[in-house]
């Protein structure tokens, strides 16, 4: 699909008028997120709006953990076709932008926040996530869900955009503490992000390893959902499709299971005051 293809696709896009926002923009973006136009790994399909672990419950616990409202300036990093940042604007009533180095899904992205007449809290830009077009401290808060690349340039792009007195909310992937490091996992712990964290001089105040969590709001989420949807996934993707994808979802639960891997979560203060 050429650039060209995806704008005239997403400019076809109509709101439905009946149910709530997110409800709403899922059912008018499922059939293009379908047919594999903003990627076709199984989670991502199953996934939809949210694709990270979780969905909507996972933005929600991570905004009231980091206690968004009205007057914070979020900056979404890797916000993919927005879903977390239509969902922080709608029920906490922030002002969000949204970065993403995937270019069609952040024609999406405006478009959805432009259907749904909320273009006036939500921007969307293309950048990658270690050279963020905005000046120092311009953000009350830097979100960054389901990305996190393990670099420590990440983070100091992250310390560099938020204000002194700022929060950063995070849902990352991890290794097992009692796992050595080895060349072909980059990931960290969650100690190491914590100890990362902490030496750029930030309070941490949350931190919890995610496992349990993920299996049942995750992984068993998503074998639900395919349950549920069962016949819409059948006649849109087949039946080899639906097969592999539970397989899938119930490898991924078998690993964490095992300690392969897992996901955390940590909230953190920047010291310092508004003003400084
Ligand atoms: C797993 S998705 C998470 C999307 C979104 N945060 C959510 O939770 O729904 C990962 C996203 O990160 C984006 N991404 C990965 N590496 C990036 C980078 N270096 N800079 C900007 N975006 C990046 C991808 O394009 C993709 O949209």
């Amino acid at each position: 699909m050429t650039h060209n293809d995806i704008h005239d696709l997403v400019a076809q896009w109509r709101l439905p008028n009946d149910g709530p926002l997110l409800e709403r923009i899922e059912r008018m973006v499922e059939p293009t997120l379908l047919a594999g136009h903003f990627g076709s790994s199984p989670t991502q399909l199953v996934s939809g709006l949210q694709y990270h672990l979780g969905g909507s419950v996972d933005t929600r616990q991570l905004a009231e953990l980091a206690g968004l409202g009205p007057s914070d300036h979020v900056l979404d990093v890797c916000c993919y076709l927005g879903g977390p940042a239509v969902q922080l604007v709608d029920s906490y009533g922030c002002r969000v932008t949204g970065i993403d180095r995937f270019e069609a899904a952040i024609l999406a992205a405006r478009r959805i926040a432009a259907l749904a007449g909320i273009s006036d809290r939500l921007a969307y830009f293309v950048a990658d996530a270690i050279d963020i077009p905005f000046p120092n401290g311009a953000f009350d808060v830097i979100w960054n869900q389901g990305s996190l690349a393990h670099d420590p340039a990440w983070l100091r792009e992250f310390d560099r955009l938020l204000r002194p007195g700022g929060r950063l909310a995070l849902v990352f992937e991890i290794r097992p503490d009692s796992a050595l490091p080895s060349p072909d996992d980059r990931r960290w712990t969650l100690q190491e992000t914590v100890a990362q964290v902490l030496a750029m001089g930030y309070r941490i105040e949350h931190v919890e390893d995610l496992t349990e969590r993920e299996i049942a709001l995750g992984w068993e989420e998503l074998i639900r959902r395919i349950d549920e949807r069962r016949d819409i996934y059948l006649s849109v993707l087949g039946e080899t499709w639906v097969e592999s994808a539970n397989a899938e979802f119930a490898e991924e639960i078998v690993a964490m299971r095992r300690g392969a891997w897992s996901n955390g979560r940590l909230v953190a203060l920047k010291e310092g005051s508004k003003e400084s």
